[in-house]
């Protein structure tokens, strides 16, 4: 089972699903913990150059094919290989953020971005997303209270700019209600990770019946 992360900035994806992966490892069931942009060592140099807060001249379109670039080194390395194995992949972030922070935030189209990361990916879709949605404001105070977390060149981008990527979520949800299942990220980290824990048993039932 593929299943990805996503949310705005500060939505506290991360944290919140470490209960649940430590539950479901207890459970029996092997698991892959990885992240986008990153997750190999090629796909971990392309995040640095996107992340990279001095590189304020990027195009957006740059921006977005160098996520491509990643994402695709990262599935032949390690997630296609890990699924093969028949393990539970969990990925933080996935093709829904290139939607919705180059497609919607940035303004290249959702479709636009979708059809470079259909090449990308040949066609490579999660069977779970869990949308971990927060107010902007609410997820932007979470992160600049969290001295451990470093600030990226996204962080850095208008109030505006999250609004629209999380409006684009939430638009992204609605377009695929089959995979997404959306999580109010505004709670407890104990009640979220909870919540995560019970969204995945439940697919792996739905996955086992069929
Ligand atoms: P992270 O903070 O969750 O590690 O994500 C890195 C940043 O990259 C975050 O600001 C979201 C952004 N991002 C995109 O804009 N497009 C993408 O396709 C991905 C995977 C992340």
């Amino acid at each position: 089972m593929f299943i990805t992360l996503e949310g705005p900035e500060g939505s506290g994806k991360t944290s919140a699903t470490k209960f649940a992966v430590s539950k479901l490892k207890e459970m029996g069931y092997e698991i892959v913990e990885t992240r986008e942009p990153g997750g190999t060592p090629i796909a971990e140099q392309i995040r640095n150059i996107i992340l990279d807060k001095n590189n304020k001249a990027m195009d957006a379109r740059t921006e977005a094919l160098l996520y491509a670039a990643s994402r695709r080194q990262h599935l032949v390395e390690k997630v296609w290989p890990s699924l093969k194995m028949g393990k539970i992949v969990i990925c933080d972030r996935f093709l829904d953020s290139s939607l919705a922070y180059q497609g919607g935030a940035r303004g290249l189209g959702i479709d636009n971005v979708l059809n470079i990361n259909l090449f990308a990916t040949e066609s490579t879709w999660p069977d779970l997303t869990l949308l971990f949605d927060i107010e902007p404001e609410l997820g932007l105070a979470r992160i600049q209270a969290n001295s451990n977390r470093e600030v990226n060149r996204l962080d850095l981008e208008s109030l505006k700019f999250h609004h629209k990527v999380r409006s684009t979520f939430l638009e992204l949800a609605k377009r695929f209600p089959e995979r997404f299942v959306i999580i109010d990220a505004s709670k407890s980290q104990q009640e979220v990770g909870e919540m995560v824990l019970k969204v995945i048993l439940d697919k792996l039932c739905k996955l086992k019946n069929i």
